[in-house]
């Protein structure tokens, strides 16, 4: 999986589609991108599900939390109509669908762990040997092994104890002094960060400690090009028809 892809499709398919659906990784493959971030979170069934937000309502169609719903119910709910007409029908993929999906088009992932509020120990521990086992038992695939991040450096810690040969990326909205200290402790390999608040001087010296540096939600050109002149690896982008997968 390294160096990083340099451009990854945030949420599947960024502004294209329906946010962490298998629809939104079609439409980023149909424009040639072969990396993708997408968010994954637990129902109360302690399935892994794509979903940024513990509450449905925006992306889903239905009220209440994710964490108090069972899989099979989730599954029935339209995921699609809110964005557009035409992906009415689509669902919330579970985990191990996106997996299979990724695998099979040879998508590199960046599967950002999001726990529910109080499940972050659990959502780690159980994504991690999800991905531990499907990578032990598909070898056919000859898929590149993907990179965890979170903002939750518990559910970090689960996942690296769940599955310490996968990579990992601490995430951080505004990165804290401490920062090395985090990344240490999770023996990450990179520093995922908001690209409003980099600077040019953190990021040389993120590169100079020798990690890997992403920066989320890169949609304008201009800055798409300053945050690479200053060491950027990766940049996570919704605009997939403004800055395509061979953005130089
Ligand atoms: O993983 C990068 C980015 O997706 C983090 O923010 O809220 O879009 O999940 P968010
Ligand atoms: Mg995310």
């Amino acid at each position: 999986m390294w160096p990083y892809p340099k451009i990854i499709a945030h949420r599947g398919g960024g502004s294209l589609a329906p946010e962490n659906t298998l629809a939104a990784m079609q439409c980023g493959l149909n424009r040639g991108f072969h990396a993708v971030e997408f968010d994954v979170m637990l129902t109360k069934d302690l399935v892994p599900v794509l979903l940024h937000d513990e509450k449905l309502g925006r992306t889903v169609a239905g009220q209440g939390q994710v964490s108090e719903m069972l899989a099979q119910d989730l599954f029935q709910l339209e995921a699609g109509s809110w964005f557009a007409p035409e992906f009415a029908g689509c669902r919330v993929p579970s985990y191990t669908q996106v997996l299979e999906f990724c695998a099979k088009n040879e998508i590199w992932m960046n599967v950002e762990i999001k726990p529910a509020a109080g499940f972050d120990t659990l959502t780690g521990k159980i994504t991690g040997e999800i991905t531990r086992d499907f990578y032990q038992k598909n070898t056919q695939f000859n898929a590149p092994l993907p990179l965890f991040s979170s903002f939750s450096l518990d559910a970090l810690a689960a996942v690296k104890l769940a599955a310490p040969l996968i990579p990992r990326a601490v995430l951080f909205d505004q990165i804290p002094a401490n920062w090395h200290e985090h990344l240490r402790a999770l023996d990450a390999v990179a520093l995922h960060t908001n690209q409003q608040h980099l600077t040019a001087t953190l990021a040389h010296e993120i590169k100079q400690a020798g990690y890997g540096l992403s920066c989320y939600t890169v949609n304008e050109i201009a800055r798409a090009h300053e945050l690479l002149s200053w060491g950027v690896d990766a940049l996570f982008t919704d605009r997939l028809d403004l800055i395509g997968a061979d953005f130089t």
